[in-house]
């Protein structure tokens, strides 16, 4: 009985032919399956009689080779991608892939305000984090007793060296003065870097920050040339159609001086939390260089002018991400952080 069923199925299996991937894998669990032909024959054949063991066996080691054999052979064949074995493990499912990490949003955004002034012939200027007087405020024309220079705002590290108390530069106008004390004009530049005021950490402040200033000297350089200049920026930055104003302002170090506002980027300038219901926001500090500045760092302020312009990129940042609290940047949670990803590397 056991026999007359394995020549049958012996003849069904010698028969069997296909390059379906799915008609193959009928064929395995019919055969060679947990509850498959071979798997039953087995278990009827425990019951035979010891002299029907010693010759069924052989020919049913056979045929169950025959079976994987014929298997086997087609899956090569077809090129037939395993499917599954009957250890449950599914040998097509993906890998675990590894997680890319994110751009901090503060570097996606100096990249970007680097990548513009770049377009416009500016260069990338460095400077150190720990400065003096004379660099942070002197040269730059801040009076003795300017509140600046107060223990409020500024972290001071040491009293008097050569230039002047040692403290954390408040701002990277001290690179301007360092690069024009260093060459001669023309100088068009940006200064992107850390910057430190000792203010009560939160949701607004903090006691660092980033920032992007910008410092442009030639000969003829004028206001006109400082409001394309940010006005380019700023179509760039924010899409074109966002508008600019410019407001009177003060810094002892440009006369005239303005800040800059733009129309809000959130709600276009129709009233939002953004920009308290004003349609505009403040994004930075300019002005023409003080001649006293030019003079301070050997220039001749009767040959060149030039304009500067300050910003902070936690408040570029806010205003393209909406990141409302200044504390996420650099709190470090990844949760955070990923939901900047980004195609740029
Ligand atoms: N240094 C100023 C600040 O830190 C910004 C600024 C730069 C303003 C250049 C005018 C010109 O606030």
């Amino acid at each position: 009985m056991l026999q007359d069923k394995i020549t049958q199925y012996t003849a069904e299996i010698n028969a069997f032919l296909t390059e379906k991937a799915d008609e193959l894998e009928q064929f395995r669990i019919k055969f060679l399956g947990t509850k498959g032909i071979i798997k039953d024959i087995f278990d009827e054949f425990k019951a035979v009689s010891p002299e029907e063991k010693r010759t069924l066996g052989k020919v049913l080691n056979e045929f169950k080779q025959l079976a994987e054999a014929k298997y086997q052979t087609l899956k090569d064949q077809g090129g037939v991608a395993e499917v599954s074995t009957d250890a449950g493990i599914d040998l097509t499912l993906p890998g675990e892939g590894f997680e890319i990490g994110a751009r901090h949003p503060l570097a996606l955004v100096r990249r970007e305000i680097i990548e513009i002034f770049n377009k416009l012939g500016f260069i990338v200027a460095e400077g150190p984090e720990i400065e003096d007087d004379w660099h942070n405020f002197s040269a730059l024309n801040f009076p003795e007793e300017h509140p600046a220079r107060d223990m409020q705002d500024t972290f001071f590290i040491k009293k008097g060296g050569e230039k002047g108390d040692i403290a954390l530069r408040t701002h990277t106008s001290s690179v301007q003065v360092r690069m024009m004390e260093a060459g001669k004009p023309p100088f068009r530049a940006i200064m992107p870097g850390r910057v430190y005021r000792n203010e009560a950490i939160s949701a607004r402040a903090h006691c660092f920050f980033h920032q992007v200033e910008g410092l442009y000297v030639d000969e003829n350089v004028s206001f006109a040339d400082l409001k394309q200049t940010l006005f380019y920026f700023v179509q760039e930055l924010y899409g074109e159609g966002t508008k600019v104003r410019f407001r009177p302002s003060y810094f002892p170090f440009t006369e005239p001086s303005a800040e800059m506002d733009i129309s809000c980027t959130i709600c276009k300038g129709a009233g939002c939390q953004m920009c308290k219901y004003s349609g505009w926001v403040e994004i930075l500090g300019c002005g023409m260089v003080d001649p006293n500045v030019l003079e301070n760092c050997n220039i001749d302020s009767k040959k060149y002018s030039g304009f500067a312009f300050g910003m902070g990129i936690e408040r570029i940042a806010n205003l393209k991400f909406e990141i409302k609290d200044l504390r996420l940047f650099s709190e470090n949670d990844a949760r955070f952080l990923k939901q900047y990803k980004t195609s740029l590397i």
